[in-house]
């Protein structure tokens, strides 16, 4: 039997995993350089923002959504989709919003910021989002919204929330941040909400190091979500018009300029993690112990932001799910724990609900607690490589459970 890395053997991979985001000589000299040129030679950093209004029209056409508007940060955008679908100013009570208690904590601060409150809700053990029955008991007399996070980039069961949604006269907010191009049967997410968030922070499938993107099938939603992030002004409206109270969360013209250039590869990228996904999926199936993302059917496309699988000791010897981690990263596989708190339980949501106690309900979560205890979580750039490396992680755990159930 092989000897673990762990103990002195010879790892699987040596290799790193390639650095996020891919960077090459060549892509800067015929692709970013130009573009970003371009802006600086135009004098045309900020408003009215021309390479922005390109980018939204671009991700519009792919995404098949009426409006977009670019932001500084996915918070931003999560905040604007709020605003946008709630019509709420910031300033006054805005209602209470379901949010799943398994996720980043934007998806709770940007409600928060709008003087929501949010309850935290258990989500489902095999797509790690909200669950819709969990959804359904939470309902109270000042819940006006939920926010659907599409987590790892496998969508939120839309088909049950918008019927609870409908029925309830509550409003969706999809969080997108984990999940640009994911698919909800043949419709992209952040076109089946009342308003959506994209983020394209660094660690994002589409990043330019901060951004962040709202959008919406509504004109009237979108009206107010474009006034929020750019101080009231409604677009094509004056200058010195502010119809709305607002803040101003508006893209720089260079972020925007990067992301058009890097939005060419996008879709055969979320292709290419998709098929790896699956690929590696039957690979750790066949092997047990590791449960891989169990795809729903709703979900006609993964965006793979995250490979969340679940950890079985029993299955390997009874060592626990850090030791397995210390042990995968030691073979050269990457691997980490991901989100180990729920979120109502952070230091800032805790002392939130010290002080506003209106503000802050949680349900009881069984399964985000199961889930949290056994996760191990793999990045998004590790499924851009080849079935070859998707072999080398099947290998690696095999070797494991090998070494630690024989
Ligand atoms: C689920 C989720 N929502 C919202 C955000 C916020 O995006 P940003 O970091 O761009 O503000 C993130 C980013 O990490 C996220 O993962």
């Amino acid at each position: 039997m092989a000897r673990l890395a762990i103990d002195g053997g010879d790892k699987v991979r040596s290799r790193p995993w390639p650095a996020w985001p891919e960077v090459s000589e060549a892509k800067w000299e015929t692709e970013v350089a130009p573009r970003l040129k371009e802006v600086y030679l135009s004098r045309t950093e900020g408003l009215p923002n021309p390479q922005a209004r390109a980018f939204e029209a671009q991700w519009c056409e792919y995404a098949g959504v009426q409006h977009a508007t670019l932001t500084s940060h996915g918070t931003d955008a999560l905040m604007a989709a709020v605003a946008g679908a709630l019509d709420a100013d910031g300033l006054g009570r805005a209602g209470e919003v379901i949010v799943p208690n398994y996720t980043f904590i934007a998806s709770a601060s940007a409600p928060m910021a709008l003087q929501c409150g949010v309850c935290f809700v258990d989500v489902d053990p095999d797509s790690f989002n909200l669950d819709p029955a969990a959804v359904e008991a939470a309902i109270g007399p000042d819940t006006v919204g939920l926010v659907a996070v599409h987590l790892g980039g496998h969508p939120a069961d839309l088909d049950a929330l918008r019927a609870i949604a409908a029925r309830r006269g509550l409003k969706i907010i999809e969080d997108c941040a984990q999940a640009h191009g994911a698919r909800h049967h043949q419709t992209q997410v952040g076109s089946l909400g009342d308003a959506g968030a994209f983020s394209y922070q660094s660690s994002k499938n589409l990043t330019s190091g901060e951004g962040g993107l709202v959008t919406t099938q509504d004109t009237e939603t979108w009206y107010r979500c474009y006034a929020y992030l750019n101080i009231g002004r409604y677009l094509g409206g004056e200058r010195w018009e502010h119809p709305r109270i607002g803040w101003n969360y508006r893209s720089n013209e260079y972020a925007a300029a990067l992301l058009r250039a890097r939005f060419a590869t996008l879709d055969e990228e979320t292709d290419r993690r998709d098929a790896n996904g699956a690929y590696l999926g039957e690979l750790l199936a066949g092997l047990g112990g590791l449960t891989p993302p169990r795809r729903q059917p709703w979900c006609g496309r993964h965006a793979y932001h995250l490979y969340i699988m679940q950890y079985d000791g029993d299955a390997f010897g009874g060592h626990s799910r850090d030791e397995f981690l210390k042990a995968l990263n030691a073979e050269g596989i990457a691997c980490g724990v991901g989100y180990n708190k729920l979120l109502s339980e952070q230091e800032g949501v805790q002392a939130m609900a010290g002080r506003y106690p209106d503000r802050v309900r949680a349900m009881p979560c069984p399964q985000t607690v199961q889930i949290m205890e056994r996760s191990v979580w793999f990045t998004q750039n590790m499924l851009l490589e080849g079935r070859a490396e998707m072999d080398e992680i099947a290998t690696a755990v095999a070797k494991i459970k090998a070494a630690w159930s024989g």
